[in-house]
């Protein structure tokens, strides 16, 4: 593995990769979730690409970016082991230059759930995925399924701008009792918090065996989903919406994704389920 940090040394160690190209774009701290999109381009590819960058613009006023998780040498061996070919871990110097032109999140998709919480994140977060993309040169890119909106957000990117890479999405990965695996689970301070956070991953599995019983109707769906949520501090959002994130009133099969955002301690926990 060599790891590089300007673009130049990227392109160069780029070009001479032979064959396809996986690309995985994190903001480092890695854990098991990382791992299995890392796992899978590594098997869906000749060569692999992993990027370390804790993305400034994505970061809203009053979140606390130097409080980011940065765990560079723990991060390093994991991307050893994993047998990535290339990481890349650019300074926000090499990344941006002043009064930059921006790309911005689509009015609807782009503002409506994560997008209204943290209004400008996903602006933040297409700039410099769109960066990423262009510097990897890679064939297919992985992201989780756990961050959907991202996810959703990203491959309309790709098709809006006639993008020449194929976006993969990848299963949430969950621990034994569930909880699906994000770098704020650290943040859950007890046995008490981190039960109470098994109500998102409770409330979802409650609603796809509503839908699989054949009950269709969202409103029902979601107010047993929010009983089961009454554990939690504070539900932000509970959310039926399509593929696409028109919002539904009844479930689709096979194009409904179940969103569920909550505050349980001092972490904002978000989990979800594609029916
Ligand atoms: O999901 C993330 O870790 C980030 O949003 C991403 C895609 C690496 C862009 O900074």
């Amino acid at each position: 593995m060599i790891i590089v940090k300007t673009i130049d040394e990227l392109q160069k160690a780029r070009k001479r990769l032979s064959g396809s190209i996986g690309f995985v774009p994190t903001m480092g701290a890695l854990h098991q979730g990382h791992l299995s999109l890392i796992q899978k381009a590594r098997s869906e590819n000749e060569h692999l690409i992993v990027s370390i960058f804790v993305n400034p613009t994505q970061f809203l006023e009053g979140e606390d970016l130097d409080a980011y998780p940065r765990k560079d040498e723990a991060d390093i061996k994991i991307c050893e082991v994993a047998k990535v070919d290339i990481l890349f871990m650019p300074t926000v110097d090499t990344m941006y230059e002043d009064d930059e032109l921006c790309i911005g999140a689509p009015a609807r998709r782009g503002y409506l759930l994560e997008g209204e919480k943290r209004a400008g994140h996903f602006d933040g977060m297409l700039q410099v995925v769109m960066k990423l993309l262009n510097l990897s040169g890679a064939n297919r890119a992985y992201f989780g399924k756990k961050d959907a909106q991202q996810l959703a957000l990203i491959s309309q990117m790709v098709k809006n701008y006639f993008m020449d890479i194929t976006i993969v999405p990848c299963e949430i990965v969950r621990d034994e009792f569930g909880l699906a695996l994000s770098s704020r689970n650290v943040y859950l301070k007890d046995n008490d918090e981190k039960e109470r956070a098994l109500a998102l991953s409770r409330s979802l599995k409650y609603a796809t065996k509503m839908v699989m019983a054949g009950e269709l109707d969202v409103h029902k769906i979601k107010s047993e989903m929010t009983n089961i949520l009454s554990v939690v501090d504070k539900v932000e959002y509970v959310a039926f919406v399509t593929r696409e994130f028109k919002a539904l009133k009844k479930v689709e099969i096979g194009n409904t994704i179940i969103l569920v955002a909550v505050w349980v301690g001092k972490p904002r926990l978000i989990d979800n389920i594609w029916i």
